[in-house]
C-alpha cells in the first residue's frame, strides 16, 4: 500500500487480519438475539414456515443492507457520523440518529448479560428452586409497578457494574488489541458451549417433539403481515445493521479487504446460528414437556426473557446433570452477549472521539462511564425489567426500521451515491453487486420497511403495549425514540473540534489520482 493518504486516514488503526474482522462481525452479530429471541420470535410466528419469511427477509434486506453499511464504513473511513458526512455532509445526522439509538440498545442489553451473568452463578447450586418464575421477578429482580423507581437492586447492580467495567476496559485497549483479541477468544468458546448444549438438548427425551413443534410449518401464517414485520425485524437487531455498528466496524478493515465475501459469511454463520440456537433450545423445551407429560403448547412462556430467565432454568432443575448443562447456557448468554454489546459501545465511543477530537481511551472511558450511570440508574431498579422492555419494543422495532428507511433512501434516491458505493465493493470484492441492489435498497427495502412501521407504530398507538399505562409508554418508549431524534440534532449541530477534513478523498480514487 502507498503512503499517500492523508493524515486523517493513515492514522486510523486497523484489524489484523480479514478473519479478525469476520470474527468480530460475527461477534457483533450473534448475540442474545440470536439465543433469546429468534427461538421464541420463530415458535410464535408460524413455526418452521417462519424460517420462509426469515430467509427472504434476509436475502432482500439482511445482506443488502449489510453491504450497504460495509460499503459506507470502508469507503469512507468512519464511524456512522464522520462516514456519513464524508458521503454527503447533511447525513451526519443520520450518523447520529444510528449511534444515539445503539447508546440507547447498549444501556439495556448490558442489563440483560447481567442477568446472565447471575444465572450463570445461580445454575451451579440452581439457586432458582421450585418456582423460577417468582425467583426471576420476585427473589431477584424484585420488580414492581410501572413506574420510575428509584430502588436499587444490589443483585442486579453489582454485576451491571462488573459488566460496564469490562466492556469499557476492552474498548480502551483498542480495536486490534481489545476488540478483536476478545472475539478470537470468545467466539471459538461459544461455538463450542454451542454445539455441546445442541448435542445434549437433542439426546433428551421429548426432544423430537420440541422439534417438531418448532419446525413443523404453520403455512397460513404467512399470509399474515405481522410474521413477515417479525422476520425483518429479527434479520436487522441479529445482523447488527443500520445501527452503525458495522459501518464503524468496516472502517476499521484494511483498505485492499474482501467485503463483500466476508459480508456473506458473517450473514451466514449468524443465521446458521440462530437456527442451531432455534434447535437446541426447542429441543429441551421438548424434554420439559415430556418430563411434564404435556404438549409444547401448553407451556408458557417461551420468548422473550421469561423464555431464558423462567422456563430455561425449570428445564435445568429437571434435567440429569441440569447445573453443568445451565453453566454452560447461561456462559454461552454472557459471551454472545459480550461480543455484541462491545460492537455497540465501540460505534458510540469511535464516534464521540472522532467528533470531539478525544484519545481513544478518554472517549472510551467517558462513552462508558455515562452508559454504565444511566444503565444503573434505569435498569437495576424495581422497574428494570418492565423499562428494559418497553424500550427494547420501541428501539428495536420503530429506531431501527426508521434508520433503515431513512438510510436506503437518503443513499440511493436523496444523494444518489449507490452507484459509487456498489462500484467500491466490487473494486475490493471478489463477490460482485449485481444492479438488483439498488432495486432491493432503493425500491424493497424502503417499501416493505415503511409498511412495517406504519403497522406497527398504528398497533402502538391504538393497542398501546402489554397493557402498560400510557403515560409510562409515552415516557419510555416514545421518549426514547425522542431522545433519538433530539440527540441527533443537538451532536450533528455541535462543532467538529479537529475542524473540517477537506483533504478527504476516499480510497482507491486517492491512488488513480496520484498515479
Ligand atoms: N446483533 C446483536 C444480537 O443479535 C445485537 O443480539
Amino acid at each position: 500500500m502507498s503512503g499517500a493518504a492523508p493524515a486523517t486516514q493513515a492514522r486510523r488503526e486497523t484489524w489484523s487480519s480479514s478473519t479478525g474482522f469476520i470474527l468480530a462481525a460475527v461477534g457483533s452479530a450473534v448475540g442474545l438475539g440470536n439465543i433469546w429471541r429468534f427461538p421464541g420470535v420463530a415458535y410464535e410466528s408460524g413455526g418452521g414456515a417462519f424460517l420462509v419469511p426469515y430467509l427472504v427477509a434476509l436475502l432482500t434486506a439482511g445482506i443488502p443492507i449489510l453491504f450497504l453499511d460495509y460499503a459506507i464504513g470502508h469507503r469512507y473511513r468512519g464511524a456512522a457520523p464522520l462516514a456519513y458526512r464524508r458521503m454527503a455532509r447533511p447525513a451526519e445526522a443520520l450518523g447520529w440518529f444510528q449511534i444515539v439509538l445503539s447508546f440507547v440498545i447498549a444501556v439495556y442489553y448490558a442489563a440483560v448479560i447481567a442477568w446472565s451473568l447471575s444465572y450463570f452463578v445461580f445454575a451451579f447450586d440452581l439457586r432458582w428452586g421450585d418456582d423460577p418464575a417468582g425467583f426471576f421477578t420476585g427473589e431477584y429482580l424484585r420488580v414492581g409497578a410501572p413506574e420510575v423507581s428509584t430502588t436499587i437492586v444490589p443483585a442486579v447492580a453489582i454485576p451491571l457494574v462488573l459488566v460496564w467495567v469490562v466492556v469499557m476496559a476492552i474498548i480502551a485497549l483498542g480495536v486490534t488489541r481489545g476488540v478483536q483479541r476478545v472475539n478470537v477468544l470468545f467466539i471459538p468458546l461459544l461455538v463450542l458451549a454451542f454445539v455441546a448444549l445442541v448435542a445434549r438438548a437433542v439426546t433428551l427425551p421429548g426432544a423430537a417433539d420440541g422439534l417438531n413443534a418448532l419446525f413443523t410449518p404453520d403455512w397460513g401464517a404467512l399470509a399474515d403481515p405481522a410474521v413477515w414485520i417479525a422476520a425483518y425485524s429479527q434479520i436487522f437487531f441479529s445482523l447488527s445493521i443500520a445501527f452503525g455498528i458495522m459501518v464503524t466496524y468496516a472502517s476499521y478493515q484494511r483498505r485492499k479487504a474482501n467485503m463483500t465475501s466476508a459480508g456473506l459469511v458473517v450473514a451466514f454463520a449468524n443465521s446458521s446460528f440462530e437456527i442451531l440456537a432455534g434447535i437446541g433450545v426447542f429441543a429441551t423445551l421438548g424434554f420439559l414437556a415430556h418430563q411434564q407429560a404435556t404438549g409444547i403448547d401448553q407451556l408458557e412462556g417461551l420468548s422473550g426473557p421469561i423464555l431464558s430467565f423462567v422456563t430455561f432454568p425449570a428445564v435445568i432443575s429437571e434435567m440429569p446433570g441440569g447445573a453443568l448443562f445451565g453453566a454452560v447456557f447461561f456462559g454461552a448468554l454472557v459471551l454472545a452477549g459480550f461480543t455484541s454489546i462491545i460492537s455497540i459501545l465501540l460505534g458510540v465511543a469511535a464516534s464521540v472521539q472522532e467528533k470531539f477530537g478525544l484519545a481513544q481511551r478518554t472517549s472510551a472511558i467517558v462513552v462508558g462511564l455515562v452508559c454504565a450511570v444511566i444503565s444503573l440508574a434505569l435498569f437495576s431498579t424495581t422497574s428494570g425489567l418492565i423499562a428494559l422492555d418497553t424500550v427494547d419494543q420501541w428501539a428495536n422495532n420503530v429506531g431501527i426500521v426508521v434508520s433503515a428507511i431513512v438510510m436506503t433512501v437518503l443513499v440511493v434516491w436523496v444523494f444518489r451515491t449507490a452507484p459509487v458505493l456498489r462500484a467500491h465493493l466490487n473494486r475490493v470484492s471478489t463477490f460482485q453487486v449485481g444492479r438488483y441492489w439498488y432495486a432491493l435498497i432503493g425500491v424493497l427495502a424502503p417499501v416493505l420497511l415503511g409498511y412495517m412501521l406504519y403497522e406497527r407504530v398504528r398497533t402502538l398507538l391504538t393497542e398501546g403495549y402489554e397493557g402498560y399505562p400510557g403515560w409510562y409508554l409515552t415516557v419510555f418508549g416514545w421518549g426514547a425514540i425522542a431522545l433519538v431524534v433530539g440527540g441527533a440534532l443537538v451532536l450533528t449541530l455541535l462543532p467538529w473540534r479537529r475542524g473540517e477534513d477537506e483533504d478527504f478523498r476516499p480510497w482507491p480514487e486517492l491512488e488513480e489520482e496520484r498515479r
